[in-house]
């Protein structure tokens, strides 16, 4: 019977639960979140775009929308039926139905890829790759976040399954178009790797170049129209002051180039040259042992080069060259070269860890396999083991990543409030930025075919950066019926000729620390955020 159907499966479903465990989001991935909120609330007519949340709320540095819109197309089906046979009964059960739809490419990608491995190498070989990612804490938690490297990860494992099934033109013009719209930084795998397929004679250089044309002016040609006509209304903006709207025609590289000229990387803080080293230890778990162990397993082998030797394994030893051919020189590239930027964050080098993982998993099927009973026995429990303390660091990774969402839990707090009809719920940004996306407004106007009946008791929701609104008069001033804020102290204390203005009628707990003791691991948490009721 066929394997991939069950990896297929294996794949979506991890990454599903932690889906589920997590629902809510972080600032990081509310671009892409948001856009796709609008595609299925407002549908793609220009009608509408003024709407649209960029619009409402500008000043952020523009990224390219072509991602959300397919995204949010994609997702629509499901929005859809789930909201018509009211298998989902709030937007944020759309929320969830757009981040599994991301999980879908994600597992779609992956067996994609697990095929290819299956194919060209050994299906142990693929078993083992599915097993270790999955394991994994990084990968399978971020899948179906809408962050633009988790919506790149599919394209580019896509690639890398190209480049292994020796498919690659695909696979270069596919990374080409991936660098251009989505991560600008994936251009330091493609680069690299067509250069090095065109030395190993594997690809002519006029071949490769026209990958890269086609992938990257392919891709512009989608995006570029979208993307200008979506900005460009938005620009000039007093955040923004010299990004026009010619520079939204390839947002990725104006972005790049507004960082970097004007030093703004420096600003989300500078980090040591060897970070991405135990970023790369972290994201491998226990890969890391399996992965050094395959290299070193590899070069002895190729060294001695004597066929026969009951350690020798020619799967092995063909994985780890091929591996290392194809993808190794975008892999290195990529690390070293980000490696010497200030500002380092371990999902900049996410898609070294597919490749790696094959590495790992070539040599945790060799060891299955070895030929002595004794040996094979003893191998496989310490691969059991391996992967036994990676998916045991995961599921508590998982565990304390879910208190890290505080802003997530606003929209229950406000329901237990029970305000009346069209009162007006202010939002600061801190409860903004940890989970209180527009997916959690549930009370808002959603009359869309991809969204729930809107509820009778509806209420505003406000989220304007108006600075009178950030403090406790102002806010009581402007007439707003409640305030969620993290400076709920502040407001509570706050009096105005001698009553006080507001009452904290909710909280909501967010992350501390884990604290060590007798009693075992606790996860500590506090309240975070509060939400206030005009007195
Ligand atoms: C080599 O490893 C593969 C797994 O990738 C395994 O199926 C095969 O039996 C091994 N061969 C030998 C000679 O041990």
């Amino acid at each position: 019977m066929a394997r991939w159907p069950l990896w297929f499966l294996e794949l979506l479903l991890v990454p599903a639960a932690h889906v589920l465990v997590a629902p809510y989001t972080k600032v990081e991935e509310s671009f892409t979140l948001h856009a796709a909120y609008d595609v299925l609330r407002y549908g793609l007519s220009p009608a509408n775009w003024e709407h649209w949340d960029h619009r409402t709320f500008p000043g952020a540095v523009p990224r390219s929308f072509l991602p959300p819109i397919v995204l949010g197309l994609l997702s629509y089906p499901s929005a859809a039926l789930a909201s018509a046979t009211g298998l989902v009964a709030t937007s944020i059960g759309i929320q969830v139905i757009v981040r599994l739809t991301l999980v879908a490419c994600f597992a779609a990608a992956f067996t994609h890829l697990a095929r290819t491995l299956q194919r060209r190498y050994s299906t142990s070989t693929a078993d083992w790759f599915v097993a270790l990612t999955l394991a994994q804490f990084h990968i399978p938690f971020y899948a179906g976040r809408t962050l633009p490297n988790f919506t790149a990860l599919p394209l580019v494992v896509l690639a890398f399954s190209y480049l292994l099934d020796e498919k690659l033109w695909a696979g270069i013009a596919l990374l080409t178009a991936t660098a251009t719209v989505i991560r600008l930084e994936v251009a330091l795998l493609a680069v690299p790797t067509a250069l090095a397929l065109v030395v190993q004679r594997r690809l002519s250089l006029p071949a490769a170049l026209g990958a890269g044309i086609a992938g990257g002016f392919g891709a512009l040609a989608l995006s570029a129209p979208l993307d200008y006509a979506l900005w460009a209304p938005t620009l000039p903006h007093p955040s923004l002051p010299d990004f026009t709207a010619l520079h939204t025609l390839w947002p990725e590289l104006s972005a790049a180039h507004w960082n970097i000229a004007h030093g703004h990387a420096a600003e989300w803080g500078t980090m040591p040259a060897h970070l991405y080293v135990s970023a790369l230890l972290k994201m491998l778990a226990g890969a890391a042992p399996l992965l050094l162990l395959g290299v070193v397993w590899a070069l002895l082998l190729g060294l001695s080069a004597k066929s026969g030797h009951v350690l020798d394994n020619t799967t092995l030893r063909r994985t780890v060259a091929s591996a290392a051919r194809t993808l190794g020189p975008g892999v290195v590239c990529l690390v070293a070269v980000l490696s010497t930027v200030g500002h380092k964050e371990w999902r900049f080098i996410v898609y070294a860890i597919p490749p790696l993982n094959i590495v790992a998993a070539a040599c945790a099927a060799a060891l299955a396999a070895l030929p002595r009973r004794a040996l094979r026995a003893l191998s496989r429990l310490a691969l059991t083991g391996l992967l036994g303390i990676t998916a045991a660091f995961a599921l508590f990774s998982t565990y304390v990543s879910t208190h890290n969402y505080p802003g997530g839990c606003v929209w229950r707090a406000l329901e237990a409030a029970r305000l009346p009809h069209k009162s007006t719920i202010h939002f600061h940004s801190y409860p903004l930025q940890t989970g209180a996306s527009l997916f959690t407004f549930v009370r808002g106007k959603h009359a869309s075919p991809a969204f729930p009946a809107p509820v009778d008791v509806q209420w505003v929701y406000s989220k304007s950066e108006e600075p009178s609104l950030q403090t406790p008069q102002g806010a009581w001033l402007a007439d707003l019926d409640a305030v969620v804020t993290e400076r709920w102290r502040e407001f509570a204390g706050a009096e105005i000729d001698g009553h006080k203005m507001w009452a904290l009628i909710g909280a909501c707990d967010g992350f501390d620390g884990v604290h060590f003791g007798k009693e075992g691991v606790q996860v500590r948490t506090s309240p975070k955020i509060g939400l206030l009721r005009r007195l």
